[in-house]
């Protein structure tokens, strides 16, 4: 007898073909994937053909300063930089309790829509370190329901205040799975240039993941995004190694970007692309026309580069917004970089799925519906990937580690016919 039992799935294979089956689970794993399994089990779901999927990944969150949005106050202006300055007060008040609460929160809301792996930022520039200890605490008490990686994320640059750069080490002591870093916030060029360096340094000699909030400004010479390129050319790093955000990509001249492009066809470096908050965040000190303020994500996935879409915010200093809903992600990033050709629309889908696995670096036998795999999967009141994200579509049941973790029922509208 099977632990769990899914009838007639419309199964979204890893070579992204659809085939009808039954899928069971056992002991946590993938048991079977065939149809008419002639078995029973302690739980059986009749899917009625709707489309099962791996889960959705938020490669790109900010879990410390999420729900925080109207504390102290309201952006007003709507730009990063206020952003900023509200989080600096905010966070004068925050605390482990406080941090852990919203965290947990979060990652509740988006594990209900089909989210179970996760790679948040904390803020490691204030010397308590408590966003940053919060979120290490979360990601233990997390485990047996979702994967959180947490980054050490230095808002205020590692340069910024003498201390920072110490508190970036200690950081990676206490277990922060990824370096970050801000090489555009640092205080000039040459502390940018320097950041890079030193962020790749740390990778190292901790033997850590790299994601850089790279060139989020719409300034067309902010150019860190050749540094971390020619790093990872260098370190060889570049599996390992994720540039976030990039906005100024999208402003660069096409000269620059196409050389640019063609270094960073040498390396494996991912793309982050945070379409929710981009599209509102950048372009506030133009004119008309105005920038969409988003990376070069078409591009960059034409030339084979891996690109994830993630929120980066849920209702914080620098986006009043958010559900949690990744198809909302990927709807943002489909209209705002203009992939509405097939093959896009469907690669939106995989920047929410298989590509955000791949950005957190996760292990081939970790990601994926196949037998042997952990049993980490979402169903989709869709019949394939298209229909998810123009319907936005309800995630009816989400599976993790075996067991059943959330049910929604899809909205049911009754026609009253006027005539
Ligand atoms: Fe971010």
């Amino acid at each position: 007898m099977y632990d769990l039992l899914l009838r007639q799935c419309r199964l979204l294979q890893t070579d992204r073909t659809i085939v009808e089956a039954d899928i069971a689970v056992e002991k946590g794993v993938v048991a079977a994937i065939a149809p008419n399994i002639q078995a029973s089990a302690k739980i059986t779901l009749d899917i009625q053909r709707q489309l099962v999927s791996p889960p959705f990944v938020e490669s790109h969150i900010h879990l410390d300063s999420a729900l925080t949005v109207g504390q102290p106050r309201w952006n007003q202006s709507g730009t990063l930089f206020e952003g900023i300055e509200i989080w600096r007060e905010r966070k004068q008040n925050l605390s482990l309790e406080d941090v852990k609460l919203r965290a947990i929160e979060t990652l509740k809301l988006q594990a209900t829509q089909g989210v179970l792996f996760v790679r948040s930022h904390a803020d490691v520039s204030e010397t308590s370190l408590t966003a940053l200890q919060a979120l290490l605490e979360v990601r233990e008490a997390v485990k047996h329901w979702i994967t959180l990686q947490v980054v050490a994320f230095p808002q205020d640059g590692i340069y910024g205040n003498p201390i920072n750069e110490i508190l970036m080490e200690k950081a990676l002591d206490m277990g922060a799975d990824v370096v970050g870093g801000i090489p555009h916030y640092e205080l000039t060029r040459e502390d940018g240039v320097k950041s890079v360096h030193r962020i790749f340094e740390l990778a190292q000699k901790y033997d850590r993941l790299i994601d850089i909030h790279c060139d989020e400004i719409d300034d067309e010479q902010s150019r860190f995004l050749e540094v971390v390129a020619a790093c990872a050319i260098r370190s060889d790093m570049g599996a390992k190694v994720t540039a976030s955000h990039t906005t100024a990509f999208g402003s660069y001249n096409n000269a620059y970007a196409f050389k640019l492009l063609g270094f960073l066809q040498r390396t494996a470096v991912n793309f982050i692309a945070n379409p929710l908050i981009n599209i509102t965040l950048q372009g506030r000190t133009d004119t008309y026309p105005k920038r969409r303020g988003v990376t070069r994500v078409k591009e960059l996935w034409q030339q084979g580069m891996n690109v994830s879409f993630g929120h980066d915010c849920i209702q914080d200093p620098w986006y009043s917004l958010g559900t949690g809903n990744m198809l909302d992600v990927a709807s943002m990033g489909l209209h705002v970089c203009q992939m509405t050709g097939t093959a896009e629309i469907d690669a939106c889908y995989d920047m929410v799925t298989w590509n955000g696995a791949k950005t957190l670096h996760l292990a081939d036998d970790q990601y994926g519906v196949e037998i042997g795999k952990p049993a980490n999967f979402m169903v989709l009141d869709a019949i394939d990937r298209y229909d998810a994200i123009r319907r936005r579509a309800t995630v009816r049941y989400v599976i993790s580690r075996g067991k059943l973790l959330a049910r929604t029922e899809s909205p049911q509208t009754n026609w009253y016919d006027p005539t």
